[in-house]
C-alpha cells in the first residue's frame, strides 16, 4: 500500500499522527513521511522524543489547514494524505465556536480542495463518535467535515481521484488530552478523590495501535466516500476508574453540558446503508446505491451483509465489552 509513496499527516505531531509516522519508518517501504503541523516547538520535541523521528525519510513542514496556499505547496507530491489535525477539546469548542469551525470545518476543505488540485491518490480523513447526532459543537465541527470528505468525491471529474474516505472511532486510550492520564496527573498532585461526572457512563475505547491499524486497513480498501467503523470494546467509566485507581473514592459531578451518557457510531438511519465485515462497519455514500457495480467493487467477492432493520451501534448496547482485568492488563502494556 505504501511502497514508494510519499504520505502527508497534517497534525502528524499529535497522538495518532506520531503513532502513524512510527509504523510507516519502522516499516521502511514509504518514499517520504511528511509532518504537517503549526507549532514548531511541538515539531522539535518529537524530533528529540525518538531517533526514528529523525530518519532520513521524514520531513517536517510547518503549516496551518487554514491556509490553502501552504497546503497546495505541502501537498506537491504527496500520494497518500491523513487527515488528522484537529480541535478536540469539547469544552475548548463551546467557548470558541468559530476556531473549531476554522480548523475543523474550513481546513477539512482546504485540505479536499489541496488534494484535488495536486493530484493526491487517496485521503483519510479521521473522525469520532462524537460527529453522530452530534450534541456539542465539536462533535458538530466533525459531523460537517465527514460530509465535506464523503462529498468531495464527487469534486474529481474524470480523473477518477483523489478518493476521499473517513475513519471513525471512539476514545483512544491513553490520547493527549484524554481522560486517563487527566486521572493520573491529579492523583501524582494528590487529589484526593476521582471525579466522574456520571457512573452510567460508557464509552467506546480503542488504542492508538489499533486506530494506526484500522486507518493502514481502510487505505487499502477505500473506494471514496465509505465511513469505515471499526468494531471496538466499551468501557464502563466505573470500571476505568477501577483499574486506574482502585479503592480511590469517586466525585460525581454530574453530566457536563455537550456530553453524552453514551456514545453512538453507527445511527439506526446510517444502519440502512451500512454493511457489516468481519471487524469493522462500512457506512456506504448515497452513490452505491445507484451503481452496484462500485459497491462489487469494493467488495472484492467479499459477502455483502446487511444490517437488520432497527439496528445501531452504540456504546451501551455494544456486544463487546473491556472489564477491569483487561484494562488493567491494556494500561500495563502502556507504561
Ligand atoms: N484522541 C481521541 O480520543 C480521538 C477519538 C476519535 C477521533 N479522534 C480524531 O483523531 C484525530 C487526531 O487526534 P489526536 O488525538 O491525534 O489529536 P491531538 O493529539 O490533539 O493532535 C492534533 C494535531 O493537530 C495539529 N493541528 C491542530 N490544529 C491545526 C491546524 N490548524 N493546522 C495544522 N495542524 C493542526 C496539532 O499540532 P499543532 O497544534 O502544532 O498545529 C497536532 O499535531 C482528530 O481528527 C480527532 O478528532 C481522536
Amino acid at each position: 500500500m505504501f511502497d514508494n509513496k510519499n504520505v502527508l499527516i497534517t497534525g502528524g505531531t499529535g497522538s495518532f499522527g506520531q503513532a502513524f509516522a512510527r509504523k510507516l519508518l519502522l516499516e521502511d517501504v514509504c518514499n517520504k513521511v511528511i509532518i504537517f503541523s503549526r507549532d514548531e516547538w511541538k515539531q522539535w520535541q518529537m524530533q528529540q522524543s525518538d531517533p526514528l523521528f529523525n530518519h532520513p525519510k521524514i520531513r517536517y513542514f510547518l503549516g496551518d489547514v487554514r491556509d490553502p496556499k501552504r497546503l497546495q505547496r505541502a501537498f506537491n507530491e504527496v500520494h497518500l494524505v491523513v487527515h488528522a489535525a484537529a480541535l478536540k477539546q469539547v469544552p475548548a469548542a463551546e467557548y470558541n465556536p468559530t476556531e473549531f469551525v476554522n480548523t475543523n470545518v474550513i481546513g477539512g476543505m482546504n485540505v479536499i480542495d489541496a488534494a484535488i488540485d495536486c493530484g493526491v491518490e487517496k485521503v483519510i480523513a479521521l473522525s469520532t463518535d462524537k460527529a453522530v447526532n452530534p450534541v456539542n459543537l465539536y462533535g458538530a465541527t466533525k459531523l460537517c467535515s465527514d460530509k465535506l470528505f464523503v462529498a468531495g468525491n464527487a469534486y474529481v471529474g474524470m480523473r477518477g481521484y483523489p478518493k476521499f474516505s473517513v475513519v471513525r472511532y471512539g476514545n483512544v486510550s491513553g490520547s493527549r488530552g484524554s481522560i486517563v492520564p487527566l486521572w493520573r496527573k491529579m492523583l501524582a498532585e494528590g487529589a484526593a478523590k476521582l471525579p466522574i461526572t456520571d457512573k452510567r457512563m460508557t464509552r467506546f475505547w480503542i488504542t492508538l495501535e489499533q486506530s494506526v491499524d484500522l486507518v493502514c486497513t481502510c487505505f487499502r480498501y477505500m473506494r471514496g466516500g465509505e465511513i469505515f467503523v471499526p468494531k471496538i470494546p466499551s468501557v464502563k467509566i466505573e470500571d476505568l476508574a477501577q483499574a486506574v485507581a482502585p479503592g480511590v473514592p469517586r466525585i460525581y459531578l454530574g453530566i457536563r453540558e455537550g456530553e453524552k451518557l453514551h456514545e453512538l457510531m453507527v445511527s439506526v438511519e446510517d444502519a440502512r446503508h451500512t454493511i457489516e465485515m468481519d471487524d469493522y462497519y462500512v457506512i456506504l455514500p448515497e452513490i452505491y446505491s445507484h451503481d452496484p457495480q462500485r459497491l462489487a467493487k469494493f467488495l472484492e467477492g467479499r459477502p455483502e451483509r446487511r444490517l437488520p432493520e432497527g439496528f445501531a451501534y452504540a456504546s451501551d448496547t455494544n456486544v463487546k465489552w473491556m472489564n477491569v482485568k483487561q484494562l488493567e492488563e491494556l494500561f500495563a502494556m502502556d507504561s
